[in-house]
């Protein structure tokens, strides 16, 4: 059976019964890896999952020619996605915030956090992406900002539109947003997605779905935060970032799709 004629019924049948031996697994006390890296329903990874532990770089050397970045190479307008045109973008206007911390809560300071994410159509600026929504104009997609001294970032934006992605028929990506954290050497930057609350599509994306602690899927979720909105201008969500510890956030082990 190729992707192309496969269901979502189909699909999530697959997800179901997987779900079930990872509930199976953690209840027998095994420690199942958050996602799991062979996860057959997120079809385009098949292939390309990593079977393999990872290649151990010498982060010295690394580190002598990598880029890194602090204040002075990003812009605080680069943090504000809704100005990239000569008019607004069309869509929901948001605020998106929140702290990156280690797993003690305190905070990493001075960190580059990038963004990008498809607009409120559904749509991406990408040659591979011909899906029959409207480009905007008015917005790239793609934001940064460096964390301050209580390690927060913000961002203010568009609220992206779920998207098609091919990996079944009807099968849609929840609206997300794609965080990647810089770290201090190229070696340890971590890519993740933020959702947002009460998705609909939650249930039925095998990417989400990978990860099988549920735990691990609501710390992706963003929540709504009333006072990050503006009055007659923009609603607010809120964010945290954990990179260390029983908490830490999920990040994805190589690129991820779009
Ligand atoms: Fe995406």
């Amino acid at each position: 059976m190729t992707a192309t004629t496969e269901t979502q019924a189909d699909l999530s049948a697959e997800i179901a019964e997987l779900e079930k031996l990872s509930i199976e697994a953690a209840s027998a006390g095994q420690n199942v890896r958050q996602p799991l890296l062979n996860y057959p329903p997120y079809r385009s990874s098949i292939l390309r999952h990593p079977t393999k532990d990872p290649r151990h770089a010498d982060p010295e050397t690394i580190e002598l020619w990598a880029p890194c970045f602090g204040n002075s190479d990003v812009d605080p307008l680069e943090a504000d996605l809704t100005i990239a045109g000569s008019n607004e973008p069309i869509g929901e206007r948001i605020t998106v915030s929140g702290r990156v911390t280690d797993g003690e809560g305190r905070p990493v300071r001075n960190q580059l956090v990038e963004i990008w994410q498809a607009n409120s159509a559904g749509r991406y600026i990408h040659k591979h992406e011909q899906h029959p929504a409207p480009l905007d104009p008015n917005f790239t997609g793609v934001g940064r900002c460096i964390t301050d001294s209580e390690g927060r970032y913000r961002f203010q934006t568009i609220k992206p539109g779920p998207y098609p992605w091919g990996n079944h028929i009807n099968a849609w990506r929840p609206a997300h947003i794609h965080f990647s954290l810089f770290g201090r050497a190229f070696t340890q930057r971590l890519i993740t997605q933020m959702y947002f609350p009460s998705d609909p599509l939650f249930a039925l994306d095998p990417i989400y779905q990978s990860i099988t602690s549920q735990k691990a899927r609501d710390a992706l979720v963003a929540r709504y935060d009333h006072d990050l909105s503006t009055p007659e201008y923009s609603m607010g969500y809120n964010w945290d970032i954990v990179l260390t510890g029983p908490s830490r956030t999920w990040t994805e082990p190589e690129e991820g799709d779009l």
